[in-house]
């Protein structure tokens, strides 16, 4: 039986995946990470089939965030799409973020992938913009719950 794992990965062995679902395989170059950016890799039997990137960085709709991030570069395998894959990512890539201090994530979302997005906690904040790579985007976000959990006194 196959099992999907996520793991911490590098920019090198992400790069493949993004480049073909993103920019349609265009080799193109990736924008220099941020410092402090983690990349996650999903496999199945060792081969990635989904990927994803956080950085720490302002959110342009919420400037009073005290510690935001930013999720870019998510992609799944179109073979494995529906099968969790995503889910699993996002899972891990806020619990890490959690685990960083940080209280917000936030993202770009291309219009397709919107609903996506709302399953895993994110809602949009913005009126639909291009971008010249993906089209149509929304800005979408979550707020993280503070560390430790809530306490009521
Ligand atoms: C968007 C994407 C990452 C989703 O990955 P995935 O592996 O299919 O996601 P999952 O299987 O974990 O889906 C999780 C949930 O979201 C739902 N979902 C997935 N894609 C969706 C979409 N485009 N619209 C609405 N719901 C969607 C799934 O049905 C599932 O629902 P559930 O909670 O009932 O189980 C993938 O479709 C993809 O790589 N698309 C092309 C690249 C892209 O647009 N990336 C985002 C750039 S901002």
């Amino acid at each position: 039986m196959s099992t999907l794992t996520v793991e911490e990965s590098d920019a090198e062995t992400t790069y493949p995946l993004w480049r073909d679902i993103l920019r349609e395989g265009r080799a193109v170059p990736r924008l220099e990470d941020p410092a402090g950016t983690f990349h996650l890799a999903a496999r199945v039997d060792g081969t990635v089939v989904g990927v994803v990137r956080f950085s720490p960085a302002p959110c342009p709709w919420r400037p009073e965030a005290r510690a935001p991030w930013q999720l870019r570069g998510m992609a799944t395998d179109a073979a494995v799409r529906g099968a969790g894959t995503g889910r699993a990512l996002i899972t891990e890539g806020l619990a890490r973020v959690a685990a960083h201090g940080g209280d917000l994530v936030w993202c770009d979302a291309r219009v397709p992938a919107l609903g996506f997005y709302e399953r895993m906690g994110f809602a949009a904040v913005t009126e639909e913009f291009d971008k010249p790579e993906g089209g149509p985007h929304r800005g979408m976000l979550i707020d993280l719950p503070p560390r430790g959990g809530s306490r009521s006194s």
